[in-house]
């Protein structure tokens, strides 16, 4: 198992009231999943993404990484795996402002070790952003491009440093539904390539592409389900090769 989770919980304190945002979440990804989060407003997705993802500290329980425990890291060891192993897309885009799209591209590979000028960042950036299609907007800044520009540009970032797994909160959120589908057809691409992906939606064509749907209510699992690829006379969706 790629990843997994062993009774995690996730209480977060206002005042005297304790919310349960993730009630004993146990459930394991293996890879080259490709997993949609489901469930109403409130009812965990987000939290769910922030403590599989290590961005934020479980209250109670485990998860393991590779078979690697992982939730009794400290803060420099989890910074550390994030930057190495883990790719990040946010329904906000969350770039830098007044900086290229090249350079937001290149920043985790400064914190991989990469020197500020070197010219193996630069090529390797430039090379995800043609990746994405981008390849003729290196040097604009995030207000100079689309808001489907700009998640190209972060889904460029969140590969850079090759990551086992790619989390994406909502990434199709914020874009018109041209910018969405592009969106879609990179995920779906991605993940044909081997890449595992966890991504939290309440759209269902957004999360049709996906071949595991887990929707959850109340901080807890409801359902956990392989989805069914109908074969499309529209879609250039490629017949799944029996992964579940
Ligand atoms: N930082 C926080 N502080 C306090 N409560 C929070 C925080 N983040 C989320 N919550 C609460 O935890 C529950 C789950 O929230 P969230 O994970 O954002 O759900 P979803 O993404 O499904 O809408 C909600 O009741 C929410 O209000
Ligand atoms: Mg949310």
């Amino acid at each position: 198992m790629l990843l997994e989770l062993k009774h995690v919980s996730k209480t977060y304190e206002i005042g005297d009231t304790v919310i349960r945002a993730l009630d004993e979440i146990s459930l394991g990804v293996a890879e080259k999943e490709f997993v949609a989060i489901m469930g109403p407003s409130g009812s965990g997705k987000s939290t769910f993404l922030q403590v599989a993802s290590m961005l934020a500290e479980p209250s109670s329980g485990e998860i393991f990484l590779s078979g690697q425990e992982v939730s009794s890291y400290n803060e420099i060891q989890r910074a550390h795996l994030r930057n190495k192993q883990i790719g990040f897309v946010f329904q906000s885009f969350n770039l830098l402002a007044r900086t290229s799209a090249l350079e937001n591209v290149m920043l985790p590979l400064f914190y991989a070790g990469y020197g500020a000028d070197s010219s193996e960042a630069r090529e390797k950036a430039k090379v995800m952003l043609e990746r994405v299609g981008l390849g003729n907007r290196l040097n604009n800044t995030p207000a100079q491009l689309s808001g489907g520009q700009q998640q190209r540009v972060a889904i460029a970032r969140a590969l850079i440093n090759d990551p086992t797994i790619i989390f994406a909160d909502e990434p199709t959120g914020n874009l018109d539904s041209k910018s969405g589908e592009d969106i879609k057809q990179i995920l779906r691409e991605l993940n044909q390539e081997g890449k595992t992906i966890i991504m939290v939606t309440h759209e269902d064509d957004v999360a049709a592409i996906a071949k595991r749907q887990i929707v959850f209510r109340d901080g807890k699992v409801l359902s956990d389900s392989a989805v069914h690829h109908k074969s499309s006379t529209t879609s250039k969706a490629k017949k799944q090769k029996g992964r579940s």
